[in-house]
């Protein structure tokens, strides 16, 4: 009997230790339509999404097959990122005149959550049924300079219509920025298969996104969509503007937050809408984040594969939802705090949800 990737992954995921020592526990998730997902404890991560489309298998996220691998790519690909997703100018932030200083882990910049990020932590899971697993986490006050004890939970819950829910939940005792968003990069034609991102159509419903500079920091105004190559409000081909303006050509391609129109951000309407070349999958996604980040894999190439190989550029695209990159450092935006006050409850979800045609 031939085995499926989660039972695959099972195996070869295992065989070498994490960071800690220890192996890696991995979790499945199953519905009767066939789906199944496979999660990971280092990271809090998706691992595999596997969708019965016709009569094959689609892995529709990229990964890889063992840790070695995992531990090498840097490309974040499945993990739960935090405390605080994407960047921070400098590291730096200051709350109510106090002045923070968090590690920085790229061209100068906190990205990610800093050198030791929530995706490098192993979390405590556990499988409440086929459908429902809870991963939690305890970051110390004073983790990669951020303030507050900060404690987590992250519910990844499958249901009988293919949607993939994550739940995100954090209590500090200090106020502090907290940005939760999961990096899984989607190739819906199958995340081995010869066709990249670019083929991909793709809508969402922003109005403005947010110009960075070449670092990816943001550069305090927002643009309009309209007219540009980041309109994507009637769906697209991802590669039909790709790279013809000087805004995409600094981060080579998009590298991108969208400001989600705020009657979308309910949780219930499709923000972002992403349907393979062959048309045969469709994923909808839903967020109570007020902006998502599209990231078309523009550095993936060196990341290693399922198959012994490497992934391309643009092998699969991200879409991140979360709160503005650098947003501690912009109250003027007219937009939700990205700092959790002391004893108040952080809640967001977002569902990812695949649709057979
Ligand atoms: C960032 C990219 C980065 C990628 C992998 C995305 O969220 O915006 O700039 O290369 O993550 O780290």
């Amino acid at each position: 009997m031939t085995l499926n990737r989660a039972e695959l992954l099972q195996e070869s995921m295992t065989l070498e230790p994490a960071l800690d020592g220890l192996p890696a526990k991995l979790f499945v998730l199953k519905n009767a339509q066939g789906m199944r997902v496979t999660l990971m404890d280092i990271g809090a991560a998706w691992l595999s999404c596997e969708i019965p489309v016709g009569s094959e298998v689609r892995d529709v996220i990229l990964g890889v097959n063992n840790m070695p691998d995992h531990r090498i790519q840097e490309a974040y690909m499945g993990v739960t990122v935090g405390r605080f997703a994407n960047r921070i100018a400098a590291g730096k932030f200051n709350i109510g005149g106090q002045k923070f200083q968090t590690t920085v882990n790229q061209a100068g910049n906190t990205h990610h959550g800093g050198s030791i990020g929530f995706d490098q932590y192993r979390w405590t899971a556990e499988q409440k049924s086929d459908q429902l697993i809870s991963f939690t986490m305890h970051s110390k006050d004073g983790d990669q300079g951020f303030p507050g004890n900060l404690q987590v939970t992250v519910n990844y819950r499958l249901s009988e219509s293919n949607e993939l829910t994550i739940e995100y939940q954090a209590e500090t005792d200090k106020d502090c920025p907290v940005n939760l968003t999961n990096h899984a990069y989607f190739n819906l034609m199958g995340a081995e298969s010869e066709l990249d991102c670019l083929q991909h159509q793709l809508k969402i419903e922003a109005e403005q996104y947010l110009p960075v500079n070449e670092t990816g920091v943001p550069l305090g105004h927002f643009n309009d969509v309209k007219h540009s190559s980041f309109d994507f409000n009637e769906m697209k081909t991802v590669g039909r503007d790709f790279l013809n303006c000087s805004e995409q050509k600094k981060t080579s391609g998009y590298d991108h937050s969208f400001l989600l129109k705020k009657e979308h951000q309910d949780g219930e309407s499709i923000v972002a809408q992403c349907i393979s070349p062959d048309q045969k999958v469709t994923m909808n996604v839903k967020t109570t984040k007020p902006a998502i980040q599209l990231y078309t894999g523009n550095f993936l190439s060196g990341t290693p594969n399922r198959l012994g190989g490497q992934y391309k550029n643009h092998s699969a695209l991200a879409l991140e939802t979360q709160f503005l990159p650098d947003s501690p450092n912009h109250p003027e935006w007219d937009q939700p705090c990205p700092i959790l006050q002391a004893g108040e409850a952080y809640a967001h979800r977002t569902c990812y949800q695949f649709i057979v045609n």
